[in-house]
Order: structure tokens, then C-alpha cells, then sequence
């Protein structure tokens, strides 16, 4: 492992030849669907697919058809990366990091045909599918340095005639519960760290995105992961909650809604029957974030960074912008320029390059933004949305800036996972912060100032894991923008930063008298 990390650049996308390459890869995997997803274990593969994934822009179309891991399987996956993970607990962390960049390059290998299954598979436009498949490469990449970095870490005092050492050695098997937003990076990035960290992974991907787990799996293969060490297990609820109870489980790393996170958090500190050791988990949960707009904002730099943070992948990424907290002098003509800019948005199929929003993932989610949006003009807000024509299939959502929604109400309160901005003066900064604290997620937040006082304010009142100051709050790099929330947003540590690996890490001090 000898090259710095560097991120994988993105595709240029302005550039004809690039989307036309897009548009090849596009159809033929159109020509390929539905994929079939199999559960994976130890080199074995059962086939009987039963659950589908579809393209949301158009249900009717299946993108991926998946076998359902049963208690047995999650059973026999737990016993099989027991037996192998000691072997690969005890290897030097380059032989482990050298298998994951292996992944990595065949992730690479396959760029354009990937981020084409993020389009179909969960509705991501082109440019935020490209990043997902970069940023599950930064992961492997990464993660693997970083284990390598670990390794070579002597950081104890050494006196004359004792020798102290400490090893960093993996947990044993971590479950690794998924999210569909980021169905390749999350999925990737949780996987790689607990290889990377000498663990087994096994993987239950989110019921709408196995088809892109599927890739995962089979990068992990390609690049010569030793059998048993990773197990792909597809399926819903009830194969993460098998994962979580059982007491083969050291570590579980989950991505998802708050809801979800407390269960398995309340779950896994139950010690079951025979189980020696104490579960970790860790959990990436929801977020309700806010951009503080202070009086000296710069306006031309706020309304883009607004609008691509709220209404980025339909506002379904965890760093999106929900609200904005807007100085009472700028709260007006702000708001005047976000509705003019809803007209500048065009909705429509994730595929078509012009399309600025795609669809919401499901049915559910397009009902409660709908609900959410019916409720708060009900109660006196002014609702604003684009005006042109949403696509008569599939699961769309014109975005929406509110003005004057309740203070108590879902616009203001709720993770609502959807292309909602409610803009809210504030007299000033003090009381915008206050806002923030008073809420219980604390995962990304944004300023827009140019002053120093008012920065190292909000840079210590606000309790948020990860704050944006003059840009948008989405699109953390990793090694660049260490990622995690803290309060019900998470545990705290920060994917794709130099802390993360330790969560899956038991450390030992051996102390020898020379
Ligand atoms: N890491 C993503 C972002 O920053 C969210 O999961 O947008």
C-alpha cells in the first residue's frame, strides 16, 4: 500500500462521449434485468428469489430479484466467518488492505455499468450514482491505509528492561446493516472498515437495493477475499434483527432511520446465553439539519447551496438540509429567490441527464412528504413547489420551500426524507443556535457568514457532528469530510475518518520484561 490516498475523480459529465458511455452501460443493463440476487455464503450460493427491487421511477419495472436469507442461513454465516476470520484477524493489515483495493479497482472496472444500477435501482440522477460508486472506491481505499496505518501505530511509553506493545486486533464477526440512499458507499464503506480492521463482514443490504450489494459481493470475490469472510444476506427486518441478536455477533455497524438504530442499540446490549462478549454497535441514524443564514450572507453563494442540499437526490440523504434559519433581515428576499428557483428545477427520471430531482424511493415516502406538505398549509403555511409537470409513473415529488410552517408540525420536526426547505427568520445567530440545540438530531448544519465572531459561534454552540460553513451540508469526502452525527443522530465516530476503524477493534497491551 504505498500511494497517499486520493479520491476517485467523478465523471465529467458535461462531457457528450461520457454520457453516451452512461447511456451505453444504462442499456445493457436494462437488457439484463431483473439481476438475481442470491444469498452468499462461504462460496456457496442459494437461488430462490422471491424479493424485488424496483426502478421507483417506474415500478413496474424490476431492477433486482433476491433470495431471502433464512435464520439458518444468518446461522451458518455466522459460524462460517468465525472459523475463517482468526486467519484473517492475525494477517498483516497489508495483505488485508491489498485484497480490499483489489475490490476497489474492480468497482473501477466498472464505473459506468455500476453507477447505471443506482439509477435504476434507487433513483439516483446521474451525477449523485457517479459519486456513490466513487465514494464506495474512497472507502476500500481507504479504510485499507488506514488499517495499515493502525499497524504501524507504536504510540506507548517504553522504559528500559519492558517492552510494551499494542495490537489492535479485530472484533470477530460484525453484521453490517444497510441503507438504500447510498446503496453502493454505505454499504461499501461500513464492509470495507470491518474487513480492513480484521473482522468478517456480514452484509444484509436494504430491501430496495440488492441488486447493488450484489456488486459488492462480487468485487469481494474477484479480488480473492478468502471464503467465509464476507456473506451476503438479503432480505428485510427480520434478517437484520437475526443478525443483532446473535450471540456470534461482536459488532454491528448500521445505517438507517433513528427508529431502527435505538431498537438495535436497546437489543444488542443484552448478553444472550453463551455469548462471552459485549456487542458494539455502530449507528448512523437520521437527521433533521439546519443552515443558519446570517445577516451578512452572501445571497449568490446561500440560494445554490440551499437548493442543491435540500433538494439533492429528492432530499433523501441524511446530510440534507431541512431547514433554513434565516437572519429577519435576509428572511424575505431569500425567500422571494428559492421560489423563484423552483422553476429552475426540472423533475423527472433519474436517467435523463436534465433531471435535477428523480423520484422518491416508495409509495410510503411519497405520501408522507404529501402529508407532511398537506398538514403545514393547513395550519396557515405558505407552500411553495415547482410548477411544472411530474412524470404520471413512478414515485415523484415536486420540492417545496415553506414559509410559516408550525413550529411542532412534521416540516419543522420530522426527518421527512423528501425535497422539503422550511425557512424560518431568526433575530439573530444566538437564536438560530438555540434552535439547533434544541433539537435531538445533531448530524450536519450550514452557516452562511463571513464574519469570524459569528463562525466560531455557531462552530460552538451547535451540537451537529459535521458543519458546512459557505457551502451546501451533502457530499462529505472521505479523508476530506469525516462523516457521523452525534445525539440521536449517532454514535458519533465518523466514516471515513481516522477514528472509524477502531470501532471494530479490540485492542491488547502486551507488556514484556526484557
Ligand atoms: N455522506 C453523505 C453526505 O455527506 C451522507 O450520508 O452527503
Amino acid at each position: 500500500m504505498s500511494a497517499p490516498f486520493r479520491n476517485e475523480p467523478l465523471l465529467e459529465l458535461r462531457r457528450a462521449s461520457v454520457r453516451d458511455e452512461l447511456r451505453g452501460a444504462l442499456a445493457a443493463l436494462d437488457a439484463r434485468l431483473p439481476l438475481e440476487v442470491p444469498v452468499a455464503i462461504g462460496g456457496e450460493r442459494r437461488h430462490a428469489p422471491v424479493l424485488d427491487s424496483v426502478d421507483p421511477g417506474r415500478p413496474e419495472r424490476v431492477v433486482a430479484r433476491a433470495t431471502v436469507a433464512t435464520g439458518a442461513d444468518v446461522d451458518a454465516a455466522v459460524a462460517i466467518a468465525a472459523q475463517a476470520v482468526g486467519a484473517w484477524r492475525d494477517a498483516p493489515a497489508g495483505e488485508r488492505a491489498a485484497v480490499l483495493a483489489r475490490a476497489a479497482g474492480e468497482l473501477r472496472g466498472r464505473r459506468r455499468e455500476l453507477a447505471a444500477l443506482c439509477v435504476r435501482e434507487v433513483g439516483k440522477p446521474w451525477p449523485e450514482a457517479d459519486a456513490d460508486v466513487a465514494e464506495a472506491i474512497d472507502f476500500l481505499e481507504f479504510y485499507g491505509r488506514q488499517a495499515v496505518a493502525l499497524e504501524a501505530r507504536a504510540e506507548l511509553e517504553q522504559l528500559p528492561g519492558e517492552r510494551n506493545t499494542l495490537r489492535h486486533r479485530g472484533r470477530g464477526v460484525a453484521a453490517v446493516i444497510a441503507p438504500w440512499n447510498f446503496p453502493l458507499a454505505i454499504a461499501t464503506g461500513m464492509t470495507a472498515a470491518a474487513l480492513a480492521a480484521g473482522n468478517a463482514a456480514l452484509l444484509k443490504p436494504a430491501e430496495q437495493s440488492p441488486g447493488c450489494a450484489l456488486a459488492l459481493a462480487q468485487a469481494l470475490e474477484r479480488a480473492g477475499l478468502p471464503a467465509g469472510l464476507f456473506a451476503l444476506l438479503p432480505g428485510a427486518g427480520e434478517v437484520g434483527a437475526a443478525l443483532v441478536r446473535h450471540p456470534g455477533v461482536h459488532t454491528i455497524a448500521f445505517t438507517g432511520s433513528g427508529a431502527v438504530g435505538l431498537e438495535i442499540v436497546e437489543r444488542a446490549a443484552r448478553v444472550a446465553p453463551g455469548q462471552r462478549h459485549l456487542k458494539r454497535v455502530v449507528a448512523e441514524m437520521g437527521g433533521k439539519n439546519c443552515t443558519l443564514v446570517d445577516r451578512d450572507a452572501d445571497l449568490d453563494d446561500a440560494v445554490p447551496a440551499l437548493l442543491a442540499s435540500a433538494f439533492g437526490y429528492a432530499g433523501q440523504k441524511c446530510s440534507a438540509t431541512a431547514r433554513a434559519l434565516v437572519h429577519e433581515r435576509l428572511h424575505a428576499p431569500l425567500l422571494e429567490r428559492l421560489r423563484g428557483a423552483l422553476d429552475t428545477l426540472s423533475v423527472g427520471p433519474a436517467d435523463d441527464f436534465a433531471s435535477d430531482l428523480g423520484p422518491l424511493i416508495e409509495a410510503d415516502a411519497r405520501d408522507r412528504v404529501e402529508g407532511a406538505l398537506r398538514d403545514a398549509a393547513a395550519a396557515g403555511a405558505r407552500v411553495d413547489r415547482t410548477v411544472g409537470e411530474l412524470p404520471d409513473d413512478g414515485w415523484f415529488v415536486a420540492p417545496a420551500v415553506v414559509a410559516g410552517a408550525p413550529a411542532d408540525g412534521a416540516v419543522v420536526r420530522a426527518e421527512l426524507f423528501g425535497p422539503v426547505l422550511s425557512v424560518e427568520p431568526v433575530r439573530g445567530m444566538e437564536e438560530a443556535c438555540d434552535r439547533v440545540d434544541e433539537q435531538s438530531y445533531a448530524l450536519t448544519g450550514g452557516l452562511f457568514s463571513r464574519d469570524p465572531r459569528t463562525i466560531e459561534l455557531v462552530s460552538r454552540r451547535t451540537p451537529v457532528g459535521n458543519l458546512y460553513v459557505n457551502r451546501g451540508t451533502t457530499g462529505a469526502m472521505v479523508a476530506r469530510q469525516p462523516f457521523g452525527g452525534n445525539r440521536l443522530s449517532g454514535t458519533g465516530t465518523k466514516a471515513g475518518g481516522p477514528d472509524y476503524l477502531l470501532q471494530f477493534i479490540e485492542p491488547v497491551v502486551i507488556c514484556e520484561n526484557t
